[in-house]
């Protein structure tokens, strides 16, 4: 089977309620559960979520009916997850522990994030910080596994610690904290694994010492992760990317248009902003299928002349404004080009994988969020796919409270269901005593960037 096929029969599924599993996993910082349903899917069995925002939580007990979401700051809640669960699970071990915190003290996309080197700065945002509340839980349940995962930026950010003074990395912190665990680091691509996605993560696995495998993982140089089955170009037995045109080709989404028609009635998800005027002239003047930006929109649509130079707000025949390149104007009525970056009000170039999905992603200013052909932004339904959401899961929650907004943001904000879910079968295999040598990721060979490296190395 094709990888579009295999991830379109993922999200296709109907899917019956889940059974138990000995396997136990808490998530912290779960959102709406986008990818505690990979991990669940895979076979392990979700008894306790937690979420700040309310909202989310809402969302996620919907998806969840049988998982506990303890809802709050986990600063304040740490000790009633774990009561929670000793209290579902009695005697039970903890099988695996995800920790997923917020990307936003990290990401390149936060101009108020501060340099990633400075510890000054990596203190005051609390967010750089709460990989680290997972650690007392940790050290009282003892999971046997503990995934977390973040944007790539999270491996540089640096902080000063509290306790301590010291200068390190979150990561070299984390992995001090955890004496009982072996710590394996690197950076994962969506699109490695057939998602028509470009999305690099960073993905931190660790094993408790007691872990039989662990000393085959360390001797055959394997991180306990998924072995990528693609990449960029088809070379090592790895298949070519899924591009987004492929893919929405396959998925034959109903057309929309942002003028004409935003929504699809038989289906809540397939919608877009709706515009007209200026923005929407701005979007159907990039020619369909060329990826490029509103920028180089380069015929005027007052006189129709052709070649217009780049970074003028005005045509230089008829004197009009360029109503089809991204302006503002100033307070003399005059208008100027709105700053951008090569990738904003850009549509996605078809024969790669479709960008990474954001939080804003209706936002026809933010990175190559145009469809590659139809003259609008991808729909939440798309949106959805591209992180492999399945379609059993429930939105219910935020259409009853007119949440839509939350809609795109959580999705945005999710490791991809199917990643979770390949992940999850890897290490359902290993904690059942079975070694998948050939389906881990091998250390310094696999990885988009080969920069994967095991923390306790660094010793
Ligand atoms: C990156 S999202 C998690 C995404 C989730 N894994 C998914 O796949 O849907 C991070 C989540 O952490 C929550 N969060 C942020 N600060 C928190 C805190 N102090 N305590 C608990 N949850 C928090 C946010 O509301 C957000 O839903």
């Amino acid at each position: 089977m094709t990888a579009t096929n295999e991830i379109k029969k993922f999200i296709l599924k109907k899917r019956v309620r889940r059974g138990f599993s000995a396997l136990t996993a808490i998530s912290l910082f779960s959102g709406a559960g986008i990818s505690d349903l990979g991990y669940e899917l895979a076979g392990f069995q979700i008894v306790v979520q937690s979420e700040k925002d309310f909202d989310r939580a809402n969302i996620c007990e919907q998806n969840f009916p049988n998982s506990t979401c303890i809802k709050g700051d986990i600063e304040k809640t740490w000790k009633k997850i774990i009561r929670q669960y000793r209290k579902s699970e009695k005697q039970q071990r903890l099988s695996l522990l995800t920790v997923t915190p917020p990307c936003q003290g990290m990401s390149s996309s936060n101009p108020g994030r501060g340099k990633i080197t400075d510890p000054e700065h990596g203190v005051r945002d609390e967010r750089n910080l709460l990989l680290l509340s997972a650690i007392p839980i940790i050290n009282q349940l003892k999971p046997r596994v503990v995934v977390a995962e973040n944007v790539p930026a999270l491996l540089n950010r640096v902080i000063r610690e509290k306790n301590t003074g010291k200068i390190k990395t979150v990561v070299q912190a984390f992995a001090d904290e955890l004496i009982e665990y072996e710590l394996f680091v690197g950076v994962v691509q969506m699109a490695d694994y057939g998602i028509p996605q470009l999305r690099r993560r960073a993905i931190l696995v660790a094993v408790h010492k007691d872990e039989k495998w662990l000393e085959n993982l360390k001797k055959g140089k394997l991180l306990p992760w998924v072995r990528p089955t693609h990449s960029e170009t088809a070379i090592d037995n790895r298949k070519k990317w899924v591009s987004v045109r492929s893919w929405l080709n396959q998925m034959r989404y109903s057309a929309l248009d942002a003028k004409t028609k935003p929504s699809n009635p038989k289906d809540a998800l397939h919608y877009v902003p709706s515009y007209d005027g200026d923005r929407y002239l701005m979007v159907l003047s990039i020619p369909p299928y060329s990826g490029k930006n509103a920028y180089q929109n380069s015929i005027c649509p007052e006189c129709n002349k052709n070649s217009i130079p780049l970074e003028v707000a005005y045509c230089p025949h008829c004197g009009n404004l360029l109503r089809n390149r991204p302006y503002v104007l100033r307070k003399n009525g005059r208008a100027r080009l709105i700053k951008g970056f090569h990738s904003s009000y850009r549509r996605m170039p078809p024969d790669r994988p479709a960008s990474t999905v954001t939080t804003n992603s209706s936002h026809i200013g933010g990175d190559y969020k145009i469809h590659p052909w139809e003259n609008r932004v991808m729909s939440a339904r798309e949106c959805a796919d591209l992180q492999t959401v399945p379609r059993t899961f429930k939105w219910n929650w935020a259409f009853e409270n007119d949440h839509r907004y939350y809609i795109r943001n959580v999705i945005g904000e999710a490791l991809p269901t199917y990643f979770a879910y390949l992940h999850g079968k890897i290490l359902m295999q290993l904690l059942q005593g079975k070694f998948p040598e050939d389906s881990l990721s091998r250390f310094g060979v696999d990885g988009q960037d080969r920069k994967i490296s095991k923390i306790h190395e660094q010793e």
